[in-house]
């Protein structure tokens, strides 16, 4: 008997780092998913297409979430862990969030758990926090519940529900960066001007509440431009750079409604809003320029999990 678990990648559509520190955040969750498959085995080992196996940090986190699951439930946490993925690694895409709550999934099935969403975030944040540090948990709390979502630390998750399809432009710069060194220089960033990093951390909350909105009615005009306000706060952060500076630049030239990075910044990927007539030739000019750039429409399913015989 195996359990087989898949859960969606995500985009932080508003509020990334600000969500950090107490601020409201937008996420998605999308259609690229990371495939986990448990079964039961003589030792603990992870076979991934990803991560060469045991020799990335990258496998660390999948033995903690699996052993404080057994620990804290039940089940043997020696077990065969096989990770497919078609979310890119590094790419501010929630590659290592899904991977976490697809693992928690899988183990909760294999063993008859029976966990709940929430109970399934609490353990894919064991691995998340020995990737990234202190991460604010807005990318578990999207990948397990799919949808758009907003987040805020301490509160419960809030679903965007809206009728119909929403559609996103994501491009990625094929820069890695580390989500933890992100996190930390806007730590630095707000003990130097902690008055400022206050104001700008308020604005983008409530830049959040309102992006909602304009999703939900479908002001996608309206969004595009709450986007590029969002920009502006990223780039005073100095989590922007000249690469993802000039991505954002060319999708504005292209016509899309408004632009920024999305996740931790220093590379990863942008996210942009556009008028339904405009997308293919913007998704055409990013990748004429190397970037691997797709549009994804939205909402999708969050994590789902089955038994195989
Ligand atoms: O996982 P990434 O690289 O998309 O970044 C996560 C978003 C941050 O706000 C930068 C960190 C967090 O924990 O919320």
């Amino acid at each position: 008997m195996r359990a087989i678990a898949e859960a969606p990648g995500k985009a932080i559509i508003t509020g990334e780092h600000f969500v950090v520190h107490g601020a409201w955040a937008l996420a998605a969750a999308l259609p690229r998913k990371v495939r986990v498959t448990i079964e039961p085995s003589s030792k603990f080992e992870v076979i991934s297409d990803l991560f060469r196996r045991g020799e990335s940090p990258e496998l660390l986190p999948v033995s903690n979430v699996v052993e404080e699951m057994a620990r804290e439930f039940s089940g043997k946490p020696t077990v065969r862990v096989m990770i497919n993925s078609d979310v890119p690694g590094g790419a501010g895409l929630g590659s290592s969030a899904a991977t976490m709550v697809a693992v928690a999934a899988a183990f909760s099935k294999l063993n008859s758990l029976g966990l709940t969403v929430n109970e399934l975030v609490e353990c894919a944040m064991v691995g998340e926090q020995s990737i990234h540090g202190k991460p604010s948990g807005v990318d578990p709390a999207v990948c397990a519940r799919g949808g758009v979502v907003l987040f805020r630390t301490g509160s419960t998750p809030k679903k965007v529900s809206f009728e119909g399809m929403r559609s996103l432009i994501l491009s990625y710069s094929g820069l890695k960066r580390s989500t933890r060194g992100q996190i930390g220089h806007v730590a630095r960033m707000k003990d130097r001007y902690p008055g400022m990093f206050e104001s700008l951390a308020g604005g983008i909350g409530d830049l959040s509440l309102r992006a909602s909105e304009m999703l939900r009615d479908e002001d996608m005009k309206g969004l595009g431009t709450l986007l590029t306000v969002n920009q502006a706060a990223l780039m005073s952060l100095g989590v922007s750079n000249d690469t993802l500076d000039g991505m954002v630049d060319l999708l504005l030239t292209l016509g899309s409604y408004g632009a920024k990075v999305t996740g931790a910044g220093g590379g990863g990927s942008v996210l942009a809003v556009a008028p339904e007539g405009k997308e293919k030739s913007i998704v055409s000019g990013l990748s004429a320029r190397g970037f691997e750039t797709f549009r994804v429409e939205i909402p999708v399913e969050g994590v789902r999990s089955w038994l195989e015989r």
